[in-house]
Formats: structure tokens, C-alpha cells, sequence
């Protein structure tokens, strides 16, 4: 059946959603982007998506299109005509179409942003199979721009990340650069070691994670220790556990790192027990 979504105030079946050739999202990847998860029919983690979106947006000067409360309602709007149980909503902002192309960006007052919404359901997101076995990951060198911390829609080289970890028969990659692990392809990389939950600090090497904040604070929370430190592909796979976060993803425990099994093979009890937190705090906030 078709979807429902939302274009530049309108919304519309799928189909009929048409953006120029010339919009600059599609010529030039100028544009940034948000994926907020849908749990029991409800957003979760609306506020920091949404204040990372406002933050993307000044980093490049792009113009807000849209009031805060306009966008929560667009949101629900979508899920309820949608029908979304489970799943997600996607969010992109690009700088528009000048009608021709520039590299020069478009003076504001005369293009604005084309800001485009549409859902994805997916049953099963919470009660995942993958979260009960884990996922095998390879690591791959982490090629990208310098500005990670900005969620664009420059996703070529995540996608080939993706396309490398099929070719391997895993599920997906760790992006190592100078030696360290920055972040998954779409997710933020964690290990357990020495009774630590270890993750890459923040910085402009990676994208600041909505779930990765939330699950750093349920983590300290529930007395579990937090380093915030770069590590190597060597040491996740002497570790005793590994996991990724992401708002598609939530937890997901990490039982493989280039072939070589981490701690027990299987799901670990700090993956498995801040899923869980994860999960049931997500469903008490989401709005
Ligand atoms: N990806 N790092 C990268 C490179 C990402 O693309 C993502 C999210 C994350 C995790 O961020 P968050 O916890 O805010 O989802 C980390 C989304 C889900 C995507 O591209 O579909």
C-alpha cells in the first residue's frame, strides 16, 4: 500500500512526491538528515534528534524550514496516517533548488530548503532476532570527510561499507582510522573491557549519537563505568563484549570482529541488559 509523506507542506502519496533535478540535495549531497525511531506508535528521543537537526542545519547555513512544533506534529501526522507501530521517521533538509547548477550556494532569501518526511515500518524492531544472536562485523578504513559530527546525506562510502560487509557475509563494518575504531557505518561502536563500556569520545571524527547519549546516561545510571577513549580492532576482539547503537539498531550486541569471535561468541550481559534498559526507558519517554 502506498505511504503517505510529507513534502514541503504537503502531504502526499508517495508517488505524487516529485523534487527538481536541480534540488541540491540530489546534485551536490547538500542536504543533512534524521531517522527517529517509533516504539508503541510514539517518537522516541524527538528532542535530541531534533536538536541535532538544528545543529547540522547552522553548520551549514542552511535555513531552519520548519518551527520545532511543526515538525512534531509532521512527525505524528505521518505515523498515525501511516499506521507505524514500529519503525521509523525519516527526515531530510537540503538547501533547495536555484534551478540551475552551482557550487555557489543560493542566495537564502530567494531558495529555500526542501524539507521531505516519510516512515518506515517495521515490525519485529524491539523483539529483533538479530539483538538475540548479534551481529559479525569486518573493520574497513574509514575514508570519509572530516565532519562526521554533521549528519549529511553524503552515505556513498557507508553504503559501500555495507556492500563489503555483505561481500565478507557479515553484517556490516567498523571504520578504522589511524589505527582506531571511529563508528559503524550507521551506528556508534562500543566495547566491554576491563569492566568498562568503552566508546570514541566525541569530536568531529563521528556523528554524535542520539541513542549513544542515552544509553551513556542508563549506563552510568545503572553504576556501570563509561571510558570515553578511541580503541583498536585488536583490542575489541580481546574484549569481552562489543555492541553498536543507533536509533534503527537501539542496542545490538557485536559477536565478531574480522573473524575472530569477541569474549563468549554470543550476546554479553552488559549488550543485552542495556538493550533492555534501553527499550523500557524508550518506551516511558516517547511522545
Ligand atoms: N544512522 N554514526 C553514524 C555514522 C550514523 O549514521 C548513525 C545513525 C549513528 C547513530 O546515531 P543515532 O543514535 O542518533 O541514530 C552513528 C541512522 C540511523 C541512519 O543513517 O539510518
Amino acid at each position: 500500500m502506498s505511504r503517505t509523506v510529507y513534502l514541503n507542506g504537503d502531504y502526499l502519496p508517495e508517488e505524487e512526491a516529485k523534487v527538481s533535478i536541480f534540488d541540491r540535495g540530489f546534485l551536490m549531497a547538500d542536504g543533512v538528515y534524521e531517522v527517529t525511531s517509533v516504539l508503541d506508535g510514539k517518537l522516541v528521543d524527538f528532542d535530541g534528534h531534533l536538536a541535532r537537526l538544528e545543529r547540522s542545519l547552522s553548520e551549514l547555513d542552511i535555513e531552519k524550514p520548519a518551527a520545532f512544533d511543526d515538525l512534531l506534529e509532521i512527525h505524528r501526522e505521518l505515523v498515525a496516517r501511516n499506521n507505524v507501530v514500529e519503525g521509523g521517521v525519516y527526515l531530510q533538509v537540503t538547501r533547495g533548488s536555484a534551478g540551475d547548477r552551482d557550487f555557489v550556494f543560493p542566495d537564502p532569501e530567494v531558495v529555500k530548503p526542501t524539507l521531505v518526511l516519510f516512515t518506515q515500518s517495521k515490525p519485529g524492531l524491539a523483539d529483533s532476532p538479530a539483538a538475540r544472536t548479534g551481529i559479525k562485523v569486518i573493520s574497513i578504513d574509514d575514508i570519509r570527510w572530516g565532519r562526521r559530527d554533521i549528519k549529511t546525506v553524503q552515505l556513498l562510502y557507508p553504503s559501500m561499507g555495507k556492500m563489503m560487509a555483505k561481500a565478507a557475509g557479515v553484517d556490516d563494518a567498523w571504520l578504522v582510522e589511524d589505527g582506531h575504531v571511529t563508528e559503524g557505518t550507521s551506528n556508534n561502536a562500543y566495547i566491554v573491557t576491563g569492566g568498562k563500556i568503552v566508546t570514541r569520545d566525541l569530536s568531529h571524527d563521528i556523528l554524535h549519537g542520539i541513542t549513544r547519549a542515552a544509553v551513556l546516561r542508563f549506563a552510568r545510571e545503572a553504576q556501570m563505568e563509561v571510558e570515553e577513549r578511541a580503541f583498536t580492532i585488536a583490542e575489541a576482539q580481546g574484549a569481552d563484549e562489543a555492541f553498536i547503537t543507533s536509533a534503527s539498531t537501539f542496542v545490538m550486541p557485536v559477536v565478531e570482529v574480522d573473524g575472530v569471535k569477541v569474549g563468549s561468541g554470543a550476546p554479553g550481559p552488559v549488550a543485552v541488559r542495556l538493550r533492555e534498559i534501553y527499550i523500557e526507558e524508550s518506551r516511558k519517554s516517547a511522545i
